[in-house]
């Protein structure tokens, strides 16, 4: 730990720690300043970091791009490297839209999901349909950290205090088995969490409604909680019968993470209208967003006679967008998708062996996207309380041993509920994993005895 960290003028995501200062990182392993050595377990803090850590080309691809010119303003000038990325997006999007959309690149998951939202409003309102403006959310869904967008997320603990400040849309429910708002058990359920989203749309007035959003796996609110199966079929259908457009937030699942291009491809012959996604594209080698929407779209906002109405200065940045280039070559040069099908399999499997400790109630993922959940009380399912910060205490314990991980709060109405991101870059290997369930489990006893005595 470096006093420097807290000493200098600088505001820190936590407050309660002197950080270590990283020094450089290689696959999934990063080591600070005093030479200690972490796995990273959380992919980046949250679900970022795909092709692992140091890859020389993507560096490169952004260097060589730097010497030419690092910014050009985009109100005057295109760039290759933005027309490369978006044909290489296009040609791996999901569904009717591969070859059939265009992409707005941002900078941060946040703006993509506003630009998805405002190519809705704007969609609508050139259509002829300017009544059309909600965008339904879900409970226990995260979209992003701008006021606006608070109002459309579900994460309670990033919202509630700037609840005066957004327009609160309307929520449904989550996809959530393991605590089901309907108190039903999948598949008898008839995925009424699902059907939920006709019964908010006809009570806000399917003339009130432009979209509808949702994360294929909910991550930082819900610790990686996967729709089950058939679930987007049954939003796509009411979607489409009510003149709702469609957006899924792909900003964790996005390229690879999940074992496709895009995580909505799980849910077979669902084609959202338009996605957001960030992080994984670049893999945190530089920050680097988009909005991808299909072609018609695009066509009745162009022909609308203003330009898109959104729009940040480091939009479409050449030197981020070659390190886009470069990220998703590397994913399917090494074959990464692949991987993260067969090494998330695995460490799904391995993760289940922490259920025999009392702590653990639940364990969920896909792909690389794997999640725990913690309990008082396996039967009940009684959360712990909010004080004892199980999350947090985990999050510690075992970055002490060398592993970083990603906690989240609020799956029990907003307020309590624990859970644990569990996702390293795609490159991990099952040795890798074995590596990292030693240290899973040795913290799982650790807390376990802490909370439960
Ligand atoms: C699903 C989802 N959407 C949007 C965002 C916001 O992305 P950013 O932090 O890059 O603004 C996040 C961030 O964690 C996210 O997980």
């Amino acid at each position: 730990m470096d006093e420097k960290a807290v000493q200098m003028p600088v505001i820190h995501r936590s407050w309660d720690l002197p950080l270590p200062l990283i020094e450089r990182g290689e696959g999934i392993y990063l080591w600070d300043q005093d030479g200690k050595r972490y796995i990273d377990g959380s992919a980046g803090s949250s679900v970022v970091v795909t092709i692992g850590h140091g890859v020389q080309s993507v560096v490169d691809a952004m260097y060589e791009q730097g010497k030419k010119v690092c910014f050009a303003a985009p109100h005057v000038f295109s760039n290759e490297p933005m027309l490369e990325l978006g044909k290489m997006v296009a040609e791996r999007a999901p569904g009717t839209l591969r070859n059939n959309c265009r992409t707005w690149f941002g900078t941060t998951g946040t703006d993509a999901v506003d630009s998805a939202v405002r190519t809705a409003r704007e969609y609508f309102v050139f259509t002829g349909k300017p009544s059309k403006f909600a965008v339904v959310g879900r409970w226990q869904a995260f979209h992003g950290n701008s006021i606006a967008v608070a109002g459309i997320h579900g994460h309670t603990d990033r919202r509630r205090l700037f609840y005066p400040m957004y327009r609160n849309s309307p929520h449904i429910p989550p996809a959530y088995c393991y605590r089901c708002h309907f108190e039903k058990t999948y598949p008898e359920c008839d995925l009424k969490c699902a059907r939920a989203l006709e019964t908010a749309i006809r009570q806000e007035g399917p003339e009130n409604v432009a979209a509808f959003i949702a994360e294929p796996v909910v991550g930082a609110a819900l610790g990686s909680v996967p729709a089950p199966p058939g679930y987007f079929q049954v939003i796509r259908d009411i979607c489409d019968r009510y003149d709702v457009l469609m957006i899924v937030d792909e900003v964790m699942t996005g390229f690879g993470r999940i074992g496709h291009w895009f995580g909505i491809e799980e849910w077979e012959g669902v084609t959202p209208d338009i996605i957001a996604t960030a992080k994984g594209m670049t893999s945190g080698y530089t920050a680097m967003s988009a909005t991808i929407a299909k072609e018609e779209i695009w066509q009745i906002i162009q022909e609308g006679g203003l330009p898109f109405l959104a729009g940040h200065t480091m939009n479409q940045n050449p030197v981020s967008c070659a390190g886009g280039v470069a990220v998703l070559k590397y994913l399917e040069e090494k074959n990464l998708l692949a991987n993260s099908k067969e090494v998330g399999a695995y460490l799904l499997e391995r993760l289940h062996e922490l259920l025999e400790l009392d702590i653990i109630g639940d364990v969920r993922g896909k792909g690389l996207m794997c999640g725990l959940e913690f309990v008082k009380d396996k039967e009940t399912k009684e959360p712990f309380p909010r004080e004892l910060k199980v999350g947090r205490r985990f999050e510690l314990e075992a970055l002490e041993r060398g592993l970083i991980l990603f906690a989240g709060r609020g799956c029990v109405e907003g307020a309590m509920g624990d859970m644990m991101l569990v996702t390293p870059p795609l490159v991990i290997t099952r040795q890798q994993v074995d590596e990292m369930m030693d240290i899973l489990k040795e913290t799982t006893k650790a807390i376990q005895a802490q909370v439960l005595g």
